[in-house]
């Protein structure tokens, strides 16, 4: 299948794109969801570096769970050259301290609107829902969503509906800038779902899962395509692993289950 490139919004992970069929269809808004230490923070800015310095686009990160200090820490054992893209205004690190703002809808809207960017990563939605849960409501949407929920189903379904409607406004106001987004999840160990909150998978437009498998006696890093929209791709686990350049990616034939 051939598609011209501007269709497609290549990770710069070379294995990853090609598992992609030459990258993230444009526009679509990714789930990256998997355990604590399984790589997604490190893969959100390699994919923003990526777009900077291979692609010539500008790439905005927004976290709520590292710090830019943090986040240069990290991009340092790579060499990747954040502050250098940060100066020449390729790069925004949009920090939220989930524990002490609010209206990080409004924020998100305004950056977006203000920075312009050609591919977002938000880092990690599982914490931004939460925090939007807690501070972004009104007290009166807050009790009229409990409201409506309870006149629907009896708690404890109830703040699963609000997340679940939290989750809609959030990723619906993304979706309307038509900018190729990864969104992370924090997965529990033994969890069932693809997401933190179960709805996420449902409602973005790609799920890329990164996980452990177990091999004979060694534990391999995996990273599988669950779901992409307009894209045909890869079924079979990719390997994966650190270098000093960042995460590669491999595709192995024989893991296919
Ligand atoms: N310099 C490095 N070389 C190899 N692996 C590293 C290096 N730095 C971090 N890692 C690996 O990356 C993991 C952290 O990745 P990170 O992207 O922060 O994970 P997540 O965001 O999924 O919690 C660590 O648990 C470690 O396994
Ligand atoms: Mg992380």
């Amino acid at each position: 299948m051939y598609f011209m490139a501007s269709d497609r919004t290549q990770t710069g992970i070379e294995g990853l794109d090609k598992a992609l069929n030459g990258g993230i269809p444009s526009g679509n808004l990714v789930l990256l969801s998997g355990g604590a230490g399984t790589g997604k923070s490190t893969l959100c800015l390699q994919y923003c570096i990526n777009g900077c310095v291979k692609f010539n686009e500008k790439a905005l990160f927004i976290s709520t769970e590292q710090t830019p200090t943090e986040l240069l820490r990290q991009a340092a054992q790579y060499n990747w050259p954040l502050t250098d893209l940060i100066n020449k205004g390729k790069l925004k690190i949009e920090y939220f301290d989930v524990t002490k703002g609010d209206e990080f809808l409004k924020r998100i809207d305004e950056s977006i609107d203000h920075f312009k960017p050609n591919r977002i990563a938000l880092d990690s939605l599982t914490t931004l829902a939460d925090a939007l849960l807690i501070s972004d409501m009104s007290e009166e949407t807050a009790f009229s969503m409990v409201q409506i929920a309870e006149s629907v189903n009896p708690i404890p379904r109830t703040e699963q509906i609000i997340t679940k409607t939290l989750l809609y406004r959030l990723i619906g106001a993304l979706k309307k800038y038509h900018v190729t987004t990864l969104l992370t999840s924090e997965l529990p160990e033994e969890g069932k779902t693809l997401s933190a909150d179960g709805v996420s998978e449902f409602i973005t437009d790609g799920v890329i899962l990164l996980s452990y498998l177990s091999v004979g006696a060694t534990e391999l890093r995996v990273l599988k395509i669950r779901k992409m929209r307009y894209s045909v791709h890869t079924k079979e686990y990719l390997t994966y692993d650190f270098s000093s350049k960042g995460l590669e990616c491999k595709l192995e034939e024989q893991l296919s289950i």
